[in-house]
């Protein structure tokens, strides 16, 4: 009996699946490179970047970080639900604002949002969850913001792995996934379920393969076709059963499978 091996930490005396770290490591690299291929223009994020389980594991950890958080009308609904009161529009009085980009009511640019946010002196949390399904136009360059804290990533859009979410968290925050590599927390089995699939769909290939198709469908349901190519926008009151915000928002993404 060797009393060094006592230890201070809870370590389990059996390891089922145990894993070396070294997929995982290579997986991280992987997907920021596969963020920086973006054909569009990219910049501007922090340095720092860490696994999370989607954009929603940034978004709980942003809550649990503070207390207000600031949203634009027609933002992404999971905030409102989770958070009620602790949901605020009025900007000045958050601790945090969240802004989606592409903007979730519409799948377009959200620029002219985050400028208006920037000058608050507020930090801000950028939401790409859309980056993988949209135009190569919008440019996810930040490097004009003073108050951008964290931006955060996701693959469930891009690969329909939602149950399997993985994200990556640029942030100079200090975010609870900061230390899962030191306390031995990495999220390998959700980062497994992407392994492969990164080297064969880069960023562009979604927008790329169903741009056209978004194109058709739109015409024929009398939408405009968003810069996200899972949406249609609507400006009239004809699909106001889909409203966010300002705007009608219609996910057409079950007929263009149904068209391929
Ligand atoms: C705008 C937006 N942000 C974030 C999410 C959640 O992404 P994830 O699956 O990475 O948690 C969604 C999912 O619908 C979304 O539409």
């Amino acid at each position: 009996m060797n009393i060094d091996d006592i230890s201070r930490s809870a370590i389990p005396i059996e390891f089922h699946r145990n894993r070396t770290l070294d997929d995982f490591k290579k997986f991280v690299t992987e997907y920021r490179n596969w963020i920086f291929s973006y054909s569009g223009k990219i910049g501007g994020l922090p340095s720092n970047h860490y696994i999370t389980s989607g954009v929603t594991d940034a978004f709980n950890q942003t809550y649990a970080l503070y207390n207000k958080i600031g949203i634009f009308d027609g933002e992404y609904g999971y905030h409102k639900i989770v958070l009620d009161q602790r949901v605020t529009h009025n900007l000045e009085e958050s601790d945090v604002i969240i802004i989606s980009h592409p903007f979730s009511a519409d799948g377009n640019c959200s620029h002219e949002k985050i400028k208006e946010a920037d000058q608050l002196g507020i930090p801000i949390l950028i939401d790409c969850a859309y980056l993988g399904i949209c135009n190569p136009n919008i440019s996810f360059d930040f490097s004009e913001y003073k108050n951008i804290k964290s931006v955060a990533f996701s693959l469930s859009k891009t690969f329909g792995t939602g149950l399997y979410r993985v994200g990556l968290l640029f942030t100079h925050d200090k975010y609870p996934c900061t230390i899962y590599r030191d306390w031995n927390y990495d999220l390998i089995a959700s980062a497994e379920a992407h392994y492969g699939l990164l080297s064969n769909v880069s960023p562009n290939h979604m927008y790329e393969k169903y741009r056209m198709k978004q194109e058709e469908i739109c015409k024929h349901l009398n939408l405009t076709p968003s810069d996200t190519v899972i949406f249609g926008v609507d400006y009239t009151e004809k699909y106001t059963k889909y409203k966010r915000g300002k705007v009608n928002r219609v996910c057409i993404s079950n007929l263009i499978r149904d068209k391929i």
